[in-house]
């Protein structure tokens, strides 16, 4: 599943010893195994192959060019949600032809430059998008393509916070209004409407919830199909889970099991948006143990990684799997905590844990997605370091951040 193992009783990453690079990297320090990261769009790639879709990275769920340049190069498109991840998407070198663009609040720079460079389709989300599109394309002389997010509303049984398939999260568009869009379409000059996407939420560990999405939009292609309304693309989002703790995800062969039959039904061209799925268990999180202080009630590990590396915790309550990089078979109950002045700061909270001593160093497992890219310089913190490991080689990524950078765009006066 991933290349994070104990090898005598150290913690590697493929073919280096996680300790090795926190001493020469420093810490706080993301470390991915390039073979991890790219055996999973593999394993997808293989899954579905009897449908060949367009797999199209979440860039949201780590953006660092080296780790898109991987995937773009194994074939990936990318999944973009602004102008920015349009800008590090083409930097990686994906052709802006397997780009598509999600997000409820495009802006007009926005939309114009992706539609100067030639991306594959808009996921739109609101009438009101549309219409902008339209008038932006006409503008531009161009006539530019739209998929239309559907919001199926369906439960997708994940964290609140990362459902986005029911009626009342601000998503897509519910099925009646898209269909009067649809009968509407030859009024956008501009806009081609070539596909339909779903994405119903995150870290969801089961397949029922896809396949009732699934289903439902594919009765509503047929429906659209007797209207002679003809789409060429289903974008089916991503979402699926990982392992984080004791879920038994479905694999991607489950997952393609039970939803290729529909996808082919509809005879539709399949992408998908996978983010989690590919990179989360192909990073961590290396921190050291700066001060272990006991109160009259509780002993807190105090580590120099904190909520603006991975806030996951902090926001979700989400749960990292902690391992000492040198194996150990003490265990304790603690809460490990960062630096910053805040109670939500934390790591783990009143977890039974190996014992770790000052200037040790603690490994926070699957932090490969949503963890840099949701990271912050609050309490101005540096962000952390980078780093990409293939076999005995690292590379670092990203630098860490100086203090230099923290006040480059600040203007005095
Ligand atoms: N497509 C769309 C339109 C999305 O909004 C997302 C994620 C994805 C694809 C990729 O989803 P994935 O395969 O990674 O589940 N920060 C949260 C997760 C937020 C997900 C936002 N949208 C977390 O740390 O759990």
């Amino acid at each position: 599943m991933h290349d994070f193992k104990y090898k005598n009783n150290n913690l590697y990453c493929e073919g280096l010893r996680v300790r090795d690079l926190a001493v020469r990297f420093g810490t706080p320090l993301h470390i991915y195994s390039y073979h991890t990261l790219t055996d999973h769009f593999i394993k997808l790639s293989k899954a579905f192959s009897a449908i060949d879709p367009l797999i199209c990275y979440s860039v949201k769920a780590n953006s660092n060019l080296a780790i898109l340049k991987a995937l773009v190069e194994k074939g990936a498109g990318l999944d973009i949600v602004s102008g920015g991840e349009l800008f590090r998407a083409l930097k990686a070198g994906c052709p802006a032809g397997k780009i598509v663009y999600a997000s409820v609040g495009k802006t007009e720079r926005e939309i114009s430059s992706a539609i100067s460079k030639g991306i594959l389709f808009f996921n739109v989300e609101s009438l009101p998008e549309l219409k902008c599109i339209d008038r932006i394309a006409r503008g531009l002389g161009k006539v530019t393509r739209v998929a239309i997010r559907i919001n199926p509303d369906v439960e997708a049984k994940t964290h609140k916070f990362i459902t986005t398939g029911k009626i009342t999260n601000k998503f897509g568009i519910d099925l009646e209004s898209a269909y009067r869009i649809l009968l509407l379409r030859g009024k956008f000059r501009n806009v081609k409407i070539c596909g339909l996407h779903i994405h119903i939420g995150s870290q969801i560990t089961e397949s029922a919830p896809f396949v009732a999405a699934v289903s439902k939009v594919s009765g509503f292609v047929r429906k659209l199909e007797a209207k002679g309304i003809k789409l060429e693309y289903l974008n089916i989002g991503g979402g699926l889970g990982i392992v984080y703790d004791r879920e038994s995800p479905q694999t991607a062969q489950v997952y393609a099991h039970e939803i290729t039959p529909l996808l082919k039904n509809t005879g539709l061209k399949i992408i998908m948006e996978p983010g989690r799925f590919i990179v989360g268990n192909a990073g961590i999180l290396v921190t050291k143990v700066l001060y272990i202080k006991n109160t009259p009630k509780k002993k807190f590990i105090i580590v120099d990684g904190g909520m603006n590396d991975l806030i996951r915790p902090a926001l979700y309550g989400a749960y990292h799997n902690i391992l000492p990089l040198r194996k150990t078979f003490r265990c304790e109950k603690a809460d490990v905590v960062g630096p910053i002045c805040e109670s939500g700061d934390f790591l783990a909270k009143e977890r039974r844990i190996a014992s770790a001593g000052e200037g040790e160093y603690l490994a926070v497992m699957s932090s490969g997605a949503y963890g840099f890219s949701m990271s912050s310089n609050y309490n101005s913190r540096l962000r952390a370091a980078e780093v990409m490991v293939s076999g005995k080689k690292a590379r670092l990524i990203r630098k860490r951040e100086t203090y230099a950078d923290l006040i480059r765009n600040e203007i005095k006066g």
